[in-house]
């Protein structure tokens, strides 16, 4: 994988949504928390399956923020 890309905005992380980490990063930093990310994107309310990697990415955006 020699030519990944540094930026991940892209990566779609509810497929069943199609809701990418951009998106995600985007209305966290909208002051949304992950249940009105949910309801805006239908990110986790499908299969739910992504539901783990998102509240992980949350928390790690949270973290940074020092929240
Ligand atoms: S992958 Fe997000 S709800 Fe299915």
């Amino acid at each position: 994988m020699s030519s990944a890309k540094n930026d991940l905005s892209d990566e779609i992380m509810c497929p069943c949504s199609g809701t990418t980490r951009g998106k995600i990063q985007k209305l966290f930093e909208d002051g949304l928390d992950i249940d009105a990310i949910s309801r805006r994107t239908g990110a986790i309310s499908g299969c739910a399956g992504c539901e783990w990697d998102i509240a992980q990415f949350v928390k790690e955006l949270a973290g940074l923020q020092g929240k």
